[in-house]
């Protein structure tokens, strides 16, 4: 073998992506169970699509951060351009522009994709995570903003986390596009300078915020800190003054809080920093943020995009939705140790003595799964006592020794290892014990 050929490969996984060992894949399991369960409770209908899009999908409308300096792009040996999706919603818009015509609206459709973004990897920010996304397609009124965001609250408590353990930050693009436009006049690239820049303004400082925006604002720095600075929806109000062009988000802002206050949800406060980073959004938008300091990334992300299908050449179709991650979510439940401890799928092992019991185990193995029983059999010639320390290891709760007197008598000692309760059973009534207990 050539010098080249001896080298070891790299077990490690390629920067930002995560491999699911089983310990992993069960958590992950047991929050897409969660997110499944109340999304489907609110009547959301699951829908998927292909990891890989042409590269023309993203550059329409995303935000220019994403296209330009996340996305994973290649040329295929047709010479076509295609992207690793970083997000769902141009995918989504897609599947329900092309279907236009024959879908019954209002649509409510989530998925759990994975999605890939080129990122610095690091807390609560990974190169490949999962995310949950559930989209209303068809209601252009509030109510769908008051649904969508009640939604995500009712997620959050199904995984036990408390309402004042989370916050729920609202604002809504069509003040944005005042301040920035009507009230500033700042011309497009000033804009999204701005965007990005408020955007990132809590990790900044005061001081240095304040010298970026006087660079990209001038003049009319003051005045617009007066507005990022204000400490609540009123004293915003009072700083904006009344006029007609800022009227519309502000009421609207009013309206859904008041509307997810009547449903029990108090945690939603406003935030006129609250800038979310794609093009495509066009009203309210939202996220959530953890309290504890320790994650400081947001949870959930969406907002209204009425214009997205127009991209396709269709007619619009109001849209809400939102994106939770995978990684962030995980985060927040360890830090309240709100994952429930690791059990086994595995129902039984079979420990076996000789050969001979090799050969019987495997015949009421395949019997037990016959019936629904989860069985795995122990092929070792080791001790039996090191086969049981393996079956406690693997929080297995039923173990069988089979042996020569199994073998004769037909009759298995059922172990409950919890316990230590033996049950002596034919084998034929193996299945029947195992599910009457509870
Ligand atoms: P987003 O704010 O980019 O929105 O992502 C939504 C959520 O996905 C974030 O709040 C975070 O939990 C998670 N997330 C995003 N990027 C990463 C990453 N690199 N690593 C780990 N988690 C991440 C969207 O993607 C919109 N398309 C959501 C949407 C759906 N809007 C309307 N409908």
């Amino acid at each position: 073998m050539s010098e080249e050929k001896k080298q070891k490969l790299s077990t490690d996984s390629y920067k930002g992506v995560r491999d699911f060992y089983p310990a992993d894949m069960a958590i992950q399991n047991y929050i897409f169970g969660v997110i499944k369960k109340v999304v489907e409770s609110y009547g959301y209908l699951e829908y998927s699509a292909s990891i890989l899009e042409s590269a023309d999908l993203y550059k329409a409308k995303t935000g220019e951060e994403i296209v330009n300096e996340q996305t994973y792009t290649f040329t295929d040996r047709g010479g076509r351009e295609v992207t690793l999706r970083p997000e769902m919603t141009p995918t989504v818009a897609r599947m329900v522009a092309k279907n236009q015509k024959a879908l019954l609206f209002p649509l409510r459709w989530y998925s759990i994709p994975n999605l890939f973004r080129y990122e610095q990897p690091q807390r609560g920010r990974l190169r490949e995570h999962w995310q949950l996304n559930a989209d209303i397609f068809g209601e252009k009124s509030l109510h769908a903003e008051v649904e969508i965001i009640s939604l995500a609250s009712s997620i959050m408590r199904a995984f036990g986390v408390k309402d004042n353990q989370f916050e729920i930050r609202i604002n809504s693009r069509k003040i944005i596009n005042y301040i920035f436009g009507e009230l500033f006049a700042f011309p497009e690239e000033t804009r999204s300078e701005l965007a990005k820049l408020i955007d990132k303004k809590e990790k900044m400082g005061a001081a240095v915020f304040k010298a970026a925006l006087k660079t990209a604002a001038g003049e009319k720095t003051d005045k617009l800190l007066t507005l990022l600075n204000s400490k609540n929806f009123e004293e915003f109000a009072k700083s904006l003054g009344e006029t007609a062009g800022e009227k519309a988000g502000m009421d609207e802002i009013k309206t859904v809080i008041a509307s997810l206050e009547k449903l029990g949800i108090t945690n939603v406060v406003f935030d006129q920093t609250l800038m979310r980073g794609f093009d495509y959004y066009t009203g309210v938008v939202f996220e959530i943020f953890d309290q504890n300091p320790d994650n400081r990334r947001s949870l959930f992300g969406g907002g209204r995009y009425d214009d997205l299908l127009e991209i396709f050449g269709k007619e619009k179709v109001p849209a809400v939705g939102f994106g939770m991650g995978d990684v962030t979510i995980r985060d927040v439940l360890e830090t309240y140790s709100l994952l429930p401890s690791p059990t086994s799928k595995i129902k039984l092992a079979l420990c076996t003595i000789d050969e001979n019991g090799i050969g019987y185990a495997e015949e009421v193995a395949q019997e037990l799964r016959a019936q629904d029983i989860s069985v795995i059999v122990n092929y070792s010639d080791k001790k039996v006592g090191d086969q049981i320390k393996s079956v406690v290891r693997q929080s297995i709760p039923y173990v069988i020794c089979i042996g020569s007197d199994e073998i004769k008598s037909g009759k298995l000692k059922l172990k409950e290892l919890a316990s230590g309760k033996e049950t002596e059973l034919e084998s034929s009534n193996v299945a029947m014990h195992i599910k009457n207990q509870k």
